[in-house]
Parts: C-alpha cells; structure tokens; sequence
C-alpha cells in the first residue's frame, strides 16, 4: 500500500531512531551486509551522491570499524540484474517467468477475463480481485490451492471514475477487494486457473464471524443488530500450523467517512478517521461505513483484525482472530514455540506504530482438544527496544499495573491506546515479518520521512534513519524460543547502506519471506534509487549480501511471496501497475502506450531454468 500521510500517535513514547542511534554509537563492530554497504558507500557509491549528511557520518564511521563481506555467496548465486524503469518486469538471467490471475480473470477455469468496461459487481464477485498482496499456496509442486490477498484498487482503476456515482459502483469496488481461493495446477503451458468447488471470493460483503475475547462483545455489536460481514485492505499473510490462512486487515480506516455532522471519538482519531477517508465515497451510498449514521456506530470496530480463512473448506466464513489485538495489521507470522504454544507477530504499518507478539494460552494441540483455537486465548504483547540491544515485551492485559483501568476487551479493541499506556517503541512504519534460521525474526520498517520533521518524534545528527525516506531492516531472537519476554535485537539491513556497482540497491523494504536455507527475499513498495520501478531481491542472512532478481513495472508495488513445497516455484505480485495508467505499462499485456489496454495486477510465476530452488 501507498504511503498513508497521517501519524496517529501522540503518546511520546520514545522513538526508534533514537534507540537505533544510541545502538550503534555502543557498538564496535556491525556485521555482514551492513559493513559491507557502509565500505561501498565510503568508496563513492550513488548513496553518497545523494548527499544525505548523517547517513554519511554513519557511513564513514562504520567504514573504520567493519571489512566488507565476501562477494560471490553460493547461497544466493543467480546473476543480479540491474535496476530498470522500462514499462515490462525484467528477472535474473538464470530464470524464467510467466504470468497468472490477472485481475477480472474468471474463476471457472475458462482462462477468460471479463471487461473492465460494463464490469458488474456480479460479475467481480466470479473473479481476481484487484491489489495482489499476501498469499499463500497449499498443495504440490503441481496442484493446490492459492489464497490471495486483494489489498486495494483505487476508483479510477477499478472503476475508471474518482467517485462512485451509484450503490452498484461501490459494490463493484467491494467486490474487487478481499481475497481469492482458487485451485491452481501446472499443465503442459504453464499454471492456470481449475474450475473446482474451493473457488470463492471473500470480500467486504461476505458473512464473517467474530472469534476471541471479542466474540459476543457489545463493542462489536451495532444499534442496528446487523451481522458482521466482511474483510478488507486484505494485505499481509500467515500460515497456521493447522493449515489454514491468514489474511491482514490493514488500512481498514480509510474505506469510512462522514455524510453528515460527525465528531470522531479519542479511538477512532487515534486510528485516523476521517471524514472523507481514502475517497473511495463507499460511505454515500453504503450507510455501513458512513461513521455520522448512528445505526452503525461500532462498525469500524469490526474492522482492523487478522482473519483465518480455511483454503479446503469453501462454506467456512472467516474469522476474526481478536486475542492478536486490532490495529493496521500488515502481516501475521506464526511458529510455535519451544515450549509447544502458538506465537504470532504482526506489525502495525503507520508511521510511530508497533510491533505486537501474541502468544497461546497453553500448548496447541492441547488447546486443539479443548476445541480451543490456539489463536483465541493467549496473552498479547507490544515491543520495546531498549539502547543496548535488549528489548522487552510488554503485557497488554488488565493484570499490567499501566493498564488496570482497562478491560481485556477495551485493550483488544484499541490495542494502539493501550501500547501507548505500557510505554511501547514507536517504529518506523513496521510492514511484513518473517522468521528465519536460528529463530531469528526480521521486520521490515518500510520508510518515515517524517521522523525528525517539524515537531514529530526525531533524532539527532547521527542517526542514520531521521529522517527515514528509505527504510531499514530490524531482527530479533527472543528468549525461550519465541514465547519469552525479552528479546535481543539487530538490525539486518539499512535501505541506505546496501548498495552494489549501480549504487543503493533498493528503498522501502516491505515484502519480506525467509527461507529455511538461509536466504531473505525482500520486496520493494515505494521510491527507488534512480526512480525506477519497484523490485525483489534475494539476502544471505548470514552475510547480509544481496542481489537483484526481479524488476517490476512502472507504477507497481511488488508484492507477495508463495512457494511450492520444493520452492522450484515461486509466486509473486505485481500490484498497482502503473498506478492503473495505461500510458506507464498495459502490464501484463505487451506495453502498446496509452493507447493500449488498462493494466492488471496480476501474479508472476518464477522458476529457475535448470529446476533448481528460487533464490540460488
Ligand atoms: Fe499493505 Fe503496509 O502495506
Ligand atoms: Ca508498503
Ligand atoms: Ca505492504
């Protein structure tokens, strides 16, 4: 998703940059990726030149204390491609592509799509959705089923208008968000689409149901009693252990507004409400999300959950999971711990947000007998990133003294209020989450132009991230394998700082996928160096060396990672491409100009053409 221009939280908690630069003024050394994009930079790379004075400070200063790493990783072996900004994707020489699920591809297996033009709201209900973000693929190396995450679309895309001019146009906008389940095989010419009983759309109009602490609340419940429905700005995913999906309600604010006279209450500032909201207008039409009808009050606190979705059981609604607490999820990574309970991370992406743990009341297949999900009773937690590289979980829960005026429900609800109270580190716009070999958990904190700007939280001079524009890459192992409450932290990566032959590699980290081999893929939603179009790279974790597999299109964000068991294949995503804009990229039909067809999110399918795994 594009950057949201609102910073929601006031509470003064003592912001990230500061921690990161008392961090590194204590340490002697920095390891792998770091030192070596700090000596590359000090060597005249295109950072330098783009003159930003403390990253330089930082720079020089590393270059003294580090030795670049080893080139050449055989982890990560491929032949990095350049940058580009041309109007088609561009991928390592080594590998080969192919193009799948366009938006409005129907779901009957026909391989047909229908027409943007008379588009009915029907009619995007029977296929992809628009805005490919997060998904996941449960089957084999040539059968399964996909879940897939439709973050957004923007009127003009969607509808080719700015504003609906009717309830019907706001349901073809609806229908075009959620997810899609679609069973998938290989055949002789490549994946496509299975007619099969699985296939189904999930949107902000489908029968949901409310599980966890929250379930039977009046907090969920609307003067007008209706059920609740619906998911939206589906982004980031998980995977239970259980099988099924995950999918992130992230800016779940910003499809409400105010038809009439309306004061936001303390919550809904705090979580960015407003009277026109992101101007899709679902709000003149839809009284749902018109936040001056009384009828609805509460309505938004439906919204803002992470939401389990069975892939094999296409009559299961799904579920809000309200025990992981509600706030702009970007993601959900969940493991199980050393000691047998369920832990799920997830981040909540807005400039000064946090980053949130929850972790299982009791083992998981002891809760499992109980019929318990794993994921309804636990303990939710916000992170706190102490100077010496230590950090701490803070219990949000009414038995922490910080909030023993709270309910458990209240907490859950407004879970960025009651981070605010326990004194939680405000970060850099936390996105994706994933966890790599050794427990290690990265984040990506995507950008914050903000940080140190006119009176927002800052940083001094020698703090490489304020401002932010580029973003960086934290990690952390936590103690007792996941469920303990502290944690020891570092960063992997500084956007500035990685640089190769061309310069600075990349900006606005986001996407984010460890394998179990050691490497990081690292997807791109934002400004790049140079203005060329958004991209995916590939990490070695232990040496923090990157290259560059894949470019996107103008416009675009790349987005989304899923894997067949044997990772030989490889799904990602082309979002927004061309922000919608035939005269950027027809993506994925051949570039024709402005003349030619409205581009189409859509999802690419990687191989490496001697078989072997993605990323090597
Ligand atoms: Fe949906 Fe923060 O990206
Ligand atoms: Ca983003
Ligand atoms: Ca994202």
């Amino acid at each position: 998703m594009h950057d949201s221009d609102s910073i929601n939280n006031r509470s003064g908690n003592r912001p990230f940059a500061e921690v990161v630069a008392a961090r590194l003024s204590r340490r002697g050394f920095v390891a792998g990726g770091l030192a070596a994009a700090a000596f590359a930079f000090v060597d005249g790379g295109a950072v330098g030149a783009r003159g930003r004075s403390p990253a330089g400070v930082l720079g020089r200063r590393l270059a003294k204390q580090s030795a670049p790493a080893p080139s050449g990783s055989a982890l990560v072996g491929f032949t990095s491609v350049p940058l580009q900004d041309g109007p088609t994707p561009t991928i390592a020489p080594e590998y080969e592509m192919s193009v799948i699920l366009p938006w409005l591809e129907k779901l009957d297996g026909s391989g047909e799509s229908f027409d943007r033009d008379g588009l009915t709201a029907e009619q995007q209900e029977q296929s992809i959705g628009i805005g490919h973000d997060g998904m996941w693929y449960f089957g084999d190396e040539t059968s399964g089923v996909l879940c897939l995450n439709h973050e957004f679309g923007s009127n003009a895309h969607v509808l080719g208008v700015e504003e609906p001019e009717s309830l019907e146009q706001v349901r073809i906008s609806q229908a075009a968000h959620g997810i899609t389940v679609v069973a998938i095989e290989r055949g002789p010419n490549g994946w496509r689409v299975v007619d099969s009983p699985l296939n189904r759309r999930i949107h902000p109009g489908t029968a949901a149901t409310i599980g966890g602490p929250l379930a039977g609340s009046e907090l969920v419940e609307t003067p007008a009693g209706n059920p609740p429905v619906g998911t939206l700005n589906n982004c980031a995913f998980g995977v239970t252990p259980w099988g099924t999906y995950l999918t992130c309600e992230e800016n779940f604010h910003g499809y409400f507004g105010a038809s009439g006279d309306w004061t936001p209450t303390p919550e809904q500032e705090r979580y960015g409400f407003s009277e026109e909201g992101f101007g899709y207008g679902w709000h003149l039409f839809d009284e749902r999300f018109d936040l001056s009808n009384a009828d609805h009050t509460n309505e938004e606190n439906r919204l803002g959950w992470v939401v389990e979705i069975d892939p094999n059981d296409p009559e299961a609604p799904p579920v809000k999971r309200t025990a992981l607490g509600r706030c702009k999820h970007e993601c959900a990574a969940v493991v199980v711990g050393a000691d047998g309970r369920v832990v799920a991370y997830t981040g909540d992406d807005e400039r000064f947000e946090y980053i949130f743990k929850f972790v299982s009341r009791d083992e998981m297949e002891a809760m499992q007998a109980e019929d318990v999900s794993p994921l309804d009773e636990g303990t939710l937690y916000v992170a706190r990133f102490d100077d010496d590289g230590t950090g701490e979980w803070l219990e949000l829960s009414p038995g922490n003294p910080a909030l023993e005026s709270w309910s458990l429900e209240e907490i859950l609800v407004n879970s960025r209020g009651a981070a605010d109270e326990v004194g939680a580190t405000p970060m850099d716009r936390p996105e994706w989450i994933t966890i790599g070999q050794g427990e290690r958990v990265f984040c990506t904190l995507t950008n914050n132009s903000d940080r140190g700007e006119d009176d927002n939280p800052g940083a001094d001079a020698a703090n490489p991230v304020a401002p932010n524009p580029d973003g960086h890459i934290i990690s952390w192992v936590d103690s007792d394998g996941h469920t303990g409450t502290t944690f020891e932290w570092d960063f992997f990566a500084i956007s500035a700082f990685v640089v190769d032959d061309g310069g600075q590699m990349f900006g606005s980290p986001d996407g984010l996928w460890a394998d179990p081999d050691g490497r990081v893929f690292v997807q791109t939603d934002g400004s790049q160096p140079g203005d060329n179009n958004d991209q995916m790279l590939v990490a070695d974790a232990a040496t923090g060396e990157f290259k560059r597999l894949f470019t996107g299109v103008p416009g675009c964000e790349v987005t989304g990672i899923a894997v067949t068991p044997s990772r030989t294949t490889m799904f990602a995503n082309i979002q927004h491409p061309g922000d919608g804009d035939p005269a950027l990229t027809n993506f994925p039909e051949d570039f024709s100009g402005a003349d030619g067809p409205v581009p189409r999110d859509a999802t690419v399918v990687i191989t490496r053409s001697d078989g072997g795994v993605v990323g090597s």
